[in-house]
């Protein structure tokens, strides 16, 4: 019964995905056409439509992403700050960072997002700093905003907006205390939001929290004081290793098979199915015995893994493949570390390395 619980679950996001692709490729397709003919004012459409629609929503109502459409947030947020997040991203909470794009086409983004609620004045915030008591402010921060936005600002587990699977809160709450978040908001900025709040979120205005006007100015100056070196959330990309990991067996194949069903096993790992690569594309008979395929899965991780990031459906459950060639058996699988470490997802990252540590340990035990 679990399992069957599992492979729904599994199905569904497996679903889920292929849907959030298939609109993504829709909309790039409608965004192609339009490109042909696009004025200046449209191009941040175009490009929103093409680079971000897939996870903030088509009309900015939120998805992967948190909403941008919101009055709150765009009364509350400075153009500055839009400037500089969409540069930055957010290193580990899935947002990208698009330092690709020029200035115009940043500009156009903006100018696009601005575009949903055109009566708004923009807000424009003087740079000087709060001078507030950070020590405060952190006991502030640790009874009230870290039952959402969890220690030193993390940011709530997950992404965006809940609409598919079961988690804490409707809109999760982003990761404040990231380097990239305090780069790009200046303090007086910060002050406004949580003065302000943000209506039809879970975040609530100051008032509503029972914190005066000192209290933000305390919270302000904790925030101010977590760190701000981006480069050091960009480390772990270095220390992926190879996108392949390949193991020469000094078994037979049907030796090396066997190895590893025995490995899968003593690592909690379920042996799903095995078969040549090349079977249902040819007859039966002409199936080539020298190239393997072999699936296992660790539910319990698949299952914490889709809470995190559906896209990790792609990949899951692992397979490996094994080959003989010239009398060498070798045994291929993909690299979990290195494939999570393009999701930009710290929550992921973690799992992953587990991950890559037992297939490595898997891979050992069934070659040498
Ligand atoms: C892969 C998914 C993804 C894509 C693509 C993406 N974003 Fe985001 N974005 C997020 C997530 C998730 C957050 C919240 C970050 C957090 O949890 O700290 C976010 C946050 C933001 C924020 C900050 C919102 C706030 O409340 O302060 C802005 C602005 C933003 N994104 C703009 C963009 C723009 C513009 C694009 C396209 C150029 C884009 N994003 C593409 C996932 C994405
Ligand atoms: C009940 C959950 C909850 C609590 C408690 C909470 N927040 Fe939030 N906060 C959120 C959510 C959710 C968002 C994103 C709302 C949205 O969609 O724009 C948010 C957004 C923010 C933002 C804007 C971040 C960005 O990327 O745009 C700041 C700053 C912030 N909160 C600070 C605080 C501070 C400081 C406290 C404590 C005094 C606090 N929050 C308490 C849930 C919460």
């Amino acid at each position: 019964m679990k399992n069957k619980l599992n492979w729904t679950g599994f199905l569904l996001s497996a679903g889920l995905i292929l849907m959030i692709l298939l609109v993504g490729i829709a909309q790039t397709a409608i965004a192609g056409t339009a490109n042909q003919t696009a004025q200046p004012a449209d191009m941040g459409e175009v490009l929103f439509q093409k680079k971000c629609s897939v996870c903030h929503g088509s009309e900015g109502s939120g998805g992967v992403g948190i909403p941008l459409n919101l009055s709150d947030f765009l009364k509350t947020t400075s153009n500055k700050y839009l400037h500089q997040t969409i540069r930055l991203g957010r290193p580990g909470r899935i947002m990208p960072s698009f330092n690709q794009l020029s200035d115009a086409q940043v500009q156009s983004l903006i100018h696009f997002i601005r575009s949903w609620k055109a009566d708004i004045k923009i807000p424009q915030y003087e740079q000087a700093n709060i001078a507030g008591d950070k020590l405060k402010g952190k006991k502030v921060f640790d009874t009230i905003c870290i039952n959402c936005h969890r220690e030193a600002g993390i940011g709530g587990k997950g992404t965006g907006v809940t609409f598919s699977r079961p988690r804490d809160a409707e809109i999760i709450a982003p990761a404040i205390g990231n380097p990239a978040f305090l780069a790009a908001a200046s303090d007086q900025m910060i002050k406004k939001i949580i003065m302000t709040g943000r209506e039809d979120t879970p975040m609530m205005p100051a008032s509503s929290m029972g914190l005066s006007e000192k209290d933000v100015n305390n919270v302000v100056s904790y925030l101010r004081s977590l760190s701000t070196d981006i480069n050091m959330l960009h480390k772990h990309e270095h220390e992926t290793g190879a996108a392949i990991l390949t193991y020469e067996s000094s078994y037979s194949m049907e030796e090396t098979i066997e190895n590893m069903k025995q490995a899968a096993l003593g690592h909690n790992f379920r042996y799903i199915r095995e078969q040549t690569l090349n079977q249902g594309f040819v007859d039966k008979d002409q199936e080539n015995k020298d190239e393997y395929l072999i699936y296992f899965c660790n539910f319990s991780f698949l299952n914490q893994a889709l809470s995190v990031d559906p896209r990790i459906g792609m990949f899951l459950p692992f397979r490996a493949t094994i080959l003989k060639k010239d009398d060498t058996v070798l045994v291929m699988t993909v690299n979990p570390n290195y494939l999570c470490s393009l999701f930009n997802n710290s929550e992921l990252q973690q799992g992953c390395e587990f991950m890559s540590e037992q297939y490595e340990a898997m891979l050992e035990e069934s070659t040498l």
